[in-house]
């Protein structure tokens, strides 16, 4: 098997560190398992001078899956945005059409008092935040900045085919089934037109699954839903640009955006695994930033691309228990605890999947 390991910038290169001492740990004796490093984000921009250097796109094109840390740095805000960090991740999920994007927010009971939000309020939270990834604002033309009348315009177009949308619906009706059978697609029928689509061909797609229980929520609503009683939760679907905002949300749900992992799938086994947060400007080289997130999507990766979901578990098993046992990074933590850094919190990892044999 192998992997293509794109730590990126910022916390990425920390967290990432530690996912892939887990993953050497998992695959030990019991599987081959091949890592190749490249260059991504503003470090593809300082080796290469782009944020998705040709090689390193291959390479990641030729592995089994992709394990992703976050990019972003100092040319983020570039006029030129071909320039910046994120273009770069924005290719490689496009040039792979790796479309559905999957983002557990699930809360550890052990942090249950780490989220701000009341303990009775997030007790049981276990949602799929479902986002497409491939259309939207983020990829609509036209797009970009021009002068009329000597004044500056900005424009973005949001964009979605039937197609589009049908293909994220089956994955959603499909995951909803795999769980507890309910979907709630989120929109903004009541004013875009795209979003009248979105509804209309969901509610098409859903004839195909009449087990599963379908709802719709306007986006202002879903929002305002996931912080009142987010349990009602099983799956959300939603397209690109709702979906990157309510996943970040439904982080404090689970006490911290250092916990939520990701998933970005196509129409094959090639996925990939990335923590929903950023490179965390504020918080790098400090060895402080939460590892979990990476560390739990490379469960992800284990389940999804690699087939070991025996694997999947046992990592998902071990981060548990370094909770239980009272390990806490600054994001989590609380008096009675016992706070670590991030490389702490990966060799903690490491040593509980030792002793899980
Ligand atoms: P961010 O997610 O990087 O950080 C938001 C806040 O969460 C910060 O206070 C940060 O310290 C904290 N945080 C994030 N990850 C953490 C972790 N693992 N442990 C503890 N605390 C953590 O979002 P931002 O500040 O809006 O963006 C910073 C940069 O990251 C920008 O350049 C942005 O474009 C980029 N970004 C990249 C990705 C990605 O690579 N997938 C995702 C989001 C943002
Ligand atoms: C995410 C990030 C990216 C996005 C940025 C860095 C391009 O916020 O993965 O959630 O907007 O998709
Ligand atoms: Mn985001």
């Amino acid at each position: 098997m192998k992997i293509a390991v794109l730590p990126g910038d910022g916390i990425g290169p920390e967290v990432t560190a530690q996912s892939v001492k887990v993953l050497r740990a998992i695959a030990s004796n019991r599987f081959e398992l091949e890592m190749q490093e490249a260059p991504i984000g503003q470090a593809g921009v300082d080796a290469a001078g782009v944020p998705l250097p040709p090689e390193t796109l291959k390479i990641a094109g030729q592995s089994d899956a992709i394990l992703f840390g976050s990019v972003g740095g100092p040319t983020d805000e570039l006029p030129d945005r071909s320039k910046r960090p994120g273009a770069g991740l924005l290719k490689l999920r496009k040039t792979l059409s790796l479309y559905a994007n999957f983002r557990p927010a699930v809360l550890f009971p052990e942090l249950i008092g780490a989220s701000t939000l009341r303990p009775e309020i997030v007790e049981g939270v276990d949602m799929m935040i479902l986002r497409e990834l491939n259309g939207d604002l983020y990829f609509g033309e036209p797009r970009g900045v021009h002068v009329e009348d000597g004044k500056r315009i900005g424009i973005n177009t949001m964009r979605y085919s039937e197609d589009e949308i049908a293909r994220i619906a089956h994955v959603g009706f499909q995951t909803a089934r795999k769980r507890r059978g309910k979907l709630c697609s989120v929109d903004k029928a009541n004013v875009l037109e795209t979003m009248q689509l979105w509804r209309e061909v969901v509610m098409e797609v859903g004839r195909e699954y009449p087990d599963v229980e379908l709802s719709h929520l306007y986006i202002d609503a879903a929002a305002m839903m996931l912080i009142r009683n987010p349990r009602q939760f099983d799956v959300i679907v939603t397209g690109n640009v709702f979906g990157d905002i309510l996943s970040d949300a439904a982080a404090m749900l689970t006490g911290s955006i250092g916990m939520l992992p990701s998933a970005s799938m196509g129409e094959g086994t090639l996925g990939l695994f990335e923590p929903v947060h950023g490179s965390a400007p504020d918080i790098a080289d400090q060895d402080i930033a939460n590892p979990l997130a990476s560390i739990l999507s490379s469960a992800m990766l284990l389940r999804y691309s690699l087939n070991r979901p025996d694997e999947a578990d046992r990592v998902e098993r071990a981060v548990r228990s370094v909770l239980a046992a009272g390990y806490r990074t600054a994001d989590i933590y609380q008096p009675g605890t016992r706070k670590v850094g991030t490389t702490e919190m990966g060799d903690a990892v490491v040593a509980a999947l030792e002793h899980d044999v």
